[in-house]
């Protein structure tokens, strides 16, 4: 089988590892990849966005399964012209892909079909007086999201009026995300541990990989600014044998058969992010994709063929599918640039890579080549995973691995898995 997977990240490479120890596959392409994957598959120069000249390499190059990684080509809707080629794709349908693409859409769709979220109310921009009446006069804090995609930064927390009120200007007069920010959510603030499930389907049945958790914030204990995540493990001790059957019956069944009933069933992955609020768990958002840098602890907790689960889910018999998980932790540190999420420097050589091997698997996500040295460029460098017994001893084992490593300007979070540690 030849197999095509597409995005450039941490979340491709654990894809394409994990994909490629299936006897079944001959062949791997990742589109555009990175020097990590460039390692283990054949990079394509084709930006993950570009559709049209990905379902052309698709035919010419006979791709038996194609996997999308990232979020904006499914919203484009990649998968319904791959499709209409007669092609294999795991994916949702661009119809489907709303659950991510419009965060409208998705609030409105929980509300009718009674599925726990945080309360919230919807403003268009030709709304921005009613939006500052609302904010004057509810209790904060606010949360406030753009619409559309907003490459993972359209979600601000205000913690007052003033705040809300210049975060409002921001997204309807500055236009900061452009026509992202032409709709946007006011949201409920909830508390609680967040945790993170993925639920592959093939658009009639499912099944879940191991629940894992993000660390979101730059600094220790969840401190300082948002990023794309600094780090991650899995299972998640938070989500418990209950409340897994909470979120499948509250969540997850009444999901699926709602998308099925308004005639957009789900196939591919479904991100399911989670709030665990006094009243119980709560949906704080669905992606259309697996999660980063979640896949970099999930995907290795999978023992059986990984590619024969995503041909099942895309041909749409996942129940013949025995899914196996590995009875053990995973625990990814990300090494990120000094910086990040703002300004940082890139070009930095990387050394110690080959070092890590007896402990733990690195996962590349911003690196390229530069005469045959891999260097930094991008905020998130590199996901170093150890997979082992016990959360305490893989996060000692991940920590082990990332001290091999060095360039100028390494940043990592020091407490990743802390928050499972403390609930065992
Ligand atoms: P989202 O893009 O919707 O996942 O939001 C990004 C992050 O913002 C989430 O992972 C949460 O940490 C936080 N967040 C989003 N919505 C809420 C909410 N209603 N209450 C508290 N935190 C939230
Ligand atoms: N880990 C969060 C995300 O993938 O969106």
């Amino acid at each position: 089988m030849n197999v095509l997977v597409i995005g450039s990240g941490g979340r491709e490479h654990a894809i394409v590892w994990k994909v490629k120890q299936s006897p079944k596959v001959t062949k791997i392409f990742c589109a555009p990849g990175n020097a990590g994957i460039a390692g283990i598959a054949e990079c394509v120069a084709i930006k993950a966005d570009d559709i049209d000249s990905l379902v052309r390499f698709a035919e010419t190059n006979r791709i038996d399964l194609t996997i999308v990684g990232s979020e904006t080509p499914l919203v484009k809707g990649i998968v319904d012209l791959f499709e209409s080629r007669g092609l294999k794709i795991f994916g949702p349908s661009k119809a489907a892909a709303q659950v991510e693409g419009s965060k409208m859409f998705l609030k409105h769709f929980l509300k009718r079909h009674n599925i726990p979220t945080a309360y919230y109310q919807t403003f268009n921009q030709t709304e921005f007086e009613k939006a500052v009446q609302y904010v004057t006069h509810s209790l904060p804090p606010f949360v406030i999201k753009t619409d559309g995609l907003a490459a993972g930064k359209g979600v601000a927390i205000c913690q007052t009026a003033e705040e809300a009120i210049t975060t409002l200007k921001e997204y309807f007069r500055d236009k900061v995300f452009g026509d992202a920010g032409n709709n946007i959510v006011i949201e409920e603030f909830m508390s609680g541990e967040e945790a993170s499930l993925f639920v592959l389907c093939d658009g009639k049945e499912y099944v879940l990989l191991s629940s894992a958790q993000d660390h979101k914030r730059i600094g220790d204990g969840d401190t300082g600014k948002n990023t794309g995540g600094m780090g991650a493990y899995a299972p998640a001790p938070v989500v418990t044998k209950e409340i897994l059957k909470t979120v499948e019956d509250a969540i997850i069944k009444p999901t699926l058969a709602g998308m099925t009933a308004e005639g957009y069933p789900y196939k591919g992955c479904l991100y399911v992010g989670l709030m665990m609020t006094k009243e119980g768990p709560k949906v704080v958002e669905y992606n259309c994709r697996l999660g980063d840098p979640e896949t970099q602890v999930v995907m290795p907790l999978v023992e059986s063929d990984a590619f024969d689960l995503f041909y099942a889910c895309a041909s749409g018999n996942v129940s013949s599918y025995e899914l196996k998980l590995k009875d053990s932790s995973a625990v990814c540190i990300v090494l990120a640039s000094h910086g990040y999420p703002d300004e940082y420097q890139t070009g930095n050589m990387i050394t110690g890579l080959e070092e890590t091997a007896d402990n733990a698997v690195v996962f590349h996500a911003g690196t390229r080549n530069e005469n045959g040295k891999t260097v930094t460029s991008g905020g998130r460098v590199l996901g170093v995973t150890a997979v082992g017994y016990g959360l305490k001893d893989t996060i000692e084992r991940a920590y082990d691995a990332v001290k091999k490593i060095s360039y100028k300007d390494i940043y990592y979070r020091t407490d990743i898995g802390k928050k499972g540690l403390q609930r065992q």
